[in-house]
């Protein structure tokens, strides 16, 4: 399936809920707008989901979003966890369930120095040669491709390899201790090779971090100047209450795209916590209304530079679906619940919903 009919796949889920609504069938959506629908004409709206979700959280997902991703089941961990066996129930899963629900996917993600297994890095009595390594990415990526790219029209080709600290522009991970430099740039060539309809991402977080951005920025500069097929960037979008302003967004934005990139937001969630406001905890119970409020302003201002910026954005996906399932309960403190996304625990729209909806 090429991109266009990929997508064209979710105009035409779309439509079938704008039917629906006018026809005022007992569908449980229908009478009420959706992201997806109310965001068509901007960009796809997605969702994070796992294994669990799919089936606790179906109704809102099918219901809301247009796109899905995989929260961990692509992964190499997950999806080719030993030597030669890869190991597909979960991911099948989640690609049968967009397939069976029209809706798009991104798939993520190929290459990042967490969540692969330790096999891809080894060889007998010691550590795996360049070559080795880049022949067991190339057969993971072709294996993927070769499964689930019908359904899904993006892949997250690298995840995370800019250095939070200067002066390297690369952190350190095995990929690049045993390829080195060239690694990101043979990693796009690959992906290109193994499926030439799909969009092909960079993804990082905290693009908006000046220094960061700088050091993301050169990274691809130099891989386009070089010919690598990179179409576009992710900005992850783990922010919180107080951050990002519109402006700043707006701003990097349009940076990357004067290098002839599209953007997507990939991983969106607003935290009631700042970063490093570890000690704090607003407890367990119901969030307080003035956070919740707080919230709604921060993904209000959001989306209204994200749609200033639709003919460049092409994709905003949330990473999780509704506040009863966030990784952010856990990370960075552990055992303190966040409320994170649009729908609360019994999946109710928050305010913040309403904000994200508010400008028909
Ligand atoms: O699969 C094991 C399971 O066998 C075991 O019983 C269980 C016990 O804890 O752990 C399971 O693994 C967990 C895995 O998710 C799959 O559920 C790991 O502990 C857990 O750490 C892992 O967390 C994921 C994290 O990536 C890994 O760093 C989160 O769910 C996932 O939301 C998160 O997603 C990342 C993006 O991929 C990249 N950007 C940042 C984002 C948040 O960290």
């Amino acid at each position: 399936m090429t991109i266009d009919n990929r997508i064209i796949g979710a105009g035409i889920f779309s439509v079938i809920l704008l039917l629906a609504s006018c026809a005022g069938t007992t569908d449980p959506h229908s009478n009420k707008g959706t992201l997806a629908l109310a965001y068509k004409d901007y960009f796809p709206i997605g969702a994070a989901v796992n294994s669990s979700t799919i089936d606790s959280h179906a109704e809102l997902i099918t219901g809301e979003f247009s796109s899905i991703t995989a929260e961990n089941e692509m992964k190499p961990s997950l999806a080719y966890p030993r030597y030669n066996q890869p190991s597909f129930f979960a991911s099948d899963e989640i690609a049968d369930f967009a397939r069976e629900n029209s809706l798009i996917m991104r798939g993520h993600c190929f290459i990042w120095h967490q969540q692969t297994p330790g096999w891809f890095f080894a060889s007998m009595g010691g550590i795996a040669d360049r070559e080795t390594l880049l022949g067991r990415v190339n057969d993971y990526m072709t294996l993927m491709v070769e499964r689930y790219g019908d359904v899904v029209y993006a892949w997250d080709v690298v995840n995370e390899a800019v250095s939070d600290e200067g002066p390297e522009i690369l952190r350190d991970s095995p990929y690049l201790e045993i390829i080195g430099e060239d690694y990101i740039a043979e990693a796009f060539r690959m992906a290109r090779a193994a499926d030439p309809e799909a969009r092909l991402f960079y993804n990082d977080y905290n693009v908006l971090d000046p220094k960061k951005q700088d050091r993301i920025y050169s990274l691809l500069e130099s891989l386009l100047a070089e010919g690598v097929p990179v179409d576009g960037i992710g900005f992850q979008g783990h922010w919180n209450v107080n951050y990002p302003d519109g402006n700043t967004l707006v701003k990097a934005i349009d940076r990357f795209a004067a290098l002839g990139l599209e953007v997507q937001i990939t991983e969106l969630d607003i935290s009631a916590y700042e970063w490093n406001d570890r000690g704090f905890s607003w407890g367990s119970g119901a969030p307080p209304e003035k956070l919740l409020e707080k919230q709604a302003l921060r993904y209000a201002e959001i989306f209204e530079a994200l749609r200033s910026r639709s003919d460049i954005v092409s994709g905003v996906t949330f990473w999780g679906v509704a506040d009863d399932g966030t990784w952010l309960d856990d990370f960075p403190v552990s055992n303190r619940k966040n409320w994170p996304l649009l729908f609360n625990e019994s999946h109710e729209p928050k305010p913040a919903y309403d904000a994200v909806m508010n400008f028909q």
